[in-house]
């Protein structure tokens, strides 16, 4: 058997305090969330120490500079998703509120009952649940595109499924429980030729790979930034200018108001219409570093290290008797799923976890793609940046092992 071989790692391990303290620790769990760089929690720590106020406020130094932090952040995030202006990038608490704010906000006011919403059975729950909310407020037609055995989208359905009363297309760049990535132009310009908006879930793409919402054409963009380096507790909605300008407001509260009085209250423009109440400053500090970092990497290297790296494991699997890998289509996100012949992914993943290795198992906030592959769990590898061959080899060496104890 070859071995995939890969690139080097193209940042170091050193760079991550959490790994550094745990130098035993091979962390495959990153498409939950990914550890941090030092700058990330740096940024944070620096902005409290010196610039900590409330924004857009400002009737003193401090929160001049809060906002300006807090601002600049928000064009560092128009920069990564090469957005046409910083006003199209709404701060949220991830990829999750993003999603659920378009749903309440455009999705209440522009859909009818009978419209129709497209997903894709590769959704995870945040892209599935707040469009069932909205289905029950509204009266619209959820339909889901099938997924073929492969853990491919079975784009004859899509094309069947595909009408006039579709509405809105929800398809993610890629499947966080078992990496498939969607042929996403050919979606977006089907969509658009019968006139429905579409939204991309970034949160599992964002860390691997360049998204840029100009060349991806579509209306929405979300992502959640602990998936990118970044803190918990801050994503972003990318909604084209003159969409976000026709949403009106889906929390009400400070700072997203331009006049109040108990007679009725006016709105600001996007994004601070979308922002009601103090938002996470520090955490948009933080993913502003985070992002920084990124960008200043060669991203074509990290995606082809990571993607080494599953290869690697893969090539390794196949000869590992009663494994199965599951989504073995050709464009798939940094990770690997599997199920196994004689154990249950949770054993599998509880005796790893003894020997130090971090995976995730379960129905990943994907039940409906379990059910479509048949399968009740999975045990999730998902690879960052800072992992390396030698973890794999790592994982390649235990599963044998584990399986044998638990067969
Ligand atoms: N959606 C996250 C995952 O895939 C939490 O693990």
């Amino acid at each position: 058997m070859t071995i995939p071989q890969g690139i080097p790692c193209p940042v170091e391990r050193a760079n991550f305090p959490l790994l550094a303290c745990n130098p035993g620790l091979v962390y495959f769990d990153n498409a939950a969330t990914t550890q941090k760089p030092a700058c990330v929690l740096d940024a944070e720590r620096v902005y409290y120490e010196t610039t900590n106020a409330n924004v857009h406020r400002a009737a003193h130094r401090l929160a001049v500079a809060a906002t300006d932090a807090f601002e600049g952040a928000r064009t560092t995030v128009a920069r990564f998703l090469n957005a046409a202006s910083a006003d199209e990038i709404v701060f949220t608490r991830g990829a999750t509120e993003a999603i659920n704010l378009v749903a309440q906000s455009w999705g209440r006011t522009h859909l009818r009952p009978g419209d129709e919403i497209l997903l894709t059975e590769l959704e995870h729950h945040a892209n599935i649940v707040p469009w069932q909310l909205l289905a029950q407020q509204t009266g619209v037609v959820i339909r889901a595109v099938r997924v073929l055995a492969d853990g491919a989208l079975d784009l004859v359905h899509f094309h069947e499924l595909l009408s006039p009363r579709t509405r809105l297309v929800g398809c993610t760049l890629a499947s966080n429980a078992i990496g498939t990535m969607p042929p996403v132009a050919q979606i977006v310009a089907a969509a658009h030729a019968q006139d429905a908006m579409v939204l991309l879930d970034a949160a599992q793409a964002v860390a691997h790979q360049v998204v840029d919402v100009q060349m991806l054409g579509a209306d929405f963009c979300v992502f959640s930034g602990h998936k990118v380096y970044g803190p918990t507790g801050i994503g972003a909605l990318w909604a084209r200018g003159e969409i976000l300008a026709s949403m009106p407001p889906w929390q009400g509260g400070g700072e997203m108001i331009d006049q109040v009085s108990f007679a009725g209250s006016t709105f600001a423009s996007a994004p601070a219409r979308f922002e009601a109440g103090t938002p996470p400053i520090a955490q948009a500090v933080g993913l502003a570093a985070a992002l920084d970092w990124l960008m200043a990497l060669d991203r074509t290297a990290i995606a082809l290290h990571e993607n080494g790296l599953r290869e690697r494991l893969e090539a390794g699997l196949r000869s590992i008797p009663g494994v199965q890998i599951f989504g073995s289509g050709s464009a798939k996100a940094p990770l690997t799923a599997l199920a196994f012949a004689r154990a249950h992914p949770f054993d599998v993943a509880q005796f790893l976890d003894a020997r130090d290795i971090a995976v995730r198992v379960g129905s990943h906030c994907a039940q409906p793609l379990l059910a479509a592959l048949g399968v009740p769990a999975l045990l999730r590898v998902s690879f960052a940046a800072y992992n390396t061959p030698d973890e794999v080899d790592q994982f390649l060496a235990a599963l044998p092992e584990i399986l044998e104890l638990l067969a």
